[in-house]
């Protein structure tokens, strides 16, 4: 198994991965699956801070594509350039083998490495993998937004989870602003 920055050979894996909880959970609010230019964008972002990974099962194979994790602006007013929103989607096949964990240690990595300060996630609950996933990552859950989303007939909250990637710049007091 390998984690590498995905490709656009890729996208038709990412896409169906993505599809499936679509159209079947409650873990995205997207009630269409989205065109495949929506992840296209993703791949071509040149925006630091901005990636999409995959693990594969063997990087030889174009079929191999077990999951993906990516980050991507939280919003884009520009006070927010060093906050980052990141996700995870395994294939139902993949889940419960340390997949979702080797995606976010090496998103993470590369999150720090870029100068990322804070990092958020928004979980639809209840997702308990995804909440477990989060805080072995180190994330905190910090609020609540009560039955913001509909779907399948049914009112769902989200929770925010926040991981705050340097800490020592809050206590330090020495103003340093990495790269
Ligand atoms: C959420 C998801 C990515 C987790 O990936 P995963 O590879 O199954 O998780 P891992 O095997 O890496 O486990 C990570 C941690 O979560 C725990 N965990 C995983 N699944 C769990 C579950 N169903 N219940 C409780 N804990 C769970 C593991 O024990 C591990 O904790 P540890 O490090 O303290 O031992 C995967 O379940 C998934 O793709 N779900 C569908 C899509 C989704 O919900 N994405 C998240 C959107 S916010």
């Amino acid at each position: 198994m390998l984690i590498r920055p995905a490709a656009e050979a890729d996208l038709p894996a990412v896409k169906a991965i993505y599809d499936q909880q679509v159209l079947t959970g409650t873990a995205t609010f997207d009630l269409e699956p989205p065109p495949v230019d929506y992840w296209r964008a993703r791949l071509t972002s040149t925006e630091p801070g901005d990636h999409l990974l995959v693990a594969v099962e063997d990087d030889t194979a174009d079929h191999g594509v077990l999951g993906y994790a990516y980050s991507a602006a939280y919003r884009t007013r520009p006070a927010y350039s060093r906050t980052r929103e990141i996700s995870v989607y395994l294939a139902a096949e993949a889940v419960g083998r340390g997949l979702g964990r080797s995606l976010y240690d090496e998103l993470l990595a590369r999150l720090a490495a870029d100068g990322v300060h804070t990092v958020l996630a928004v979980i639809a609950t209840p997702n308990p993998a995804s909440e477990a996933l989060h805080r072995a990552c180190g994330f905190e859950r910090v609020g609540l937004l009560p039955e913001v989303g509909h779907k399948f007939g049914r009112w769902i909250d989200t929770a925010f989870w926040a991981l705050v990637l340097e800490p020592w710049q809050q206590t330090s007091g020495s103003g340093r602003i990495p790269g």
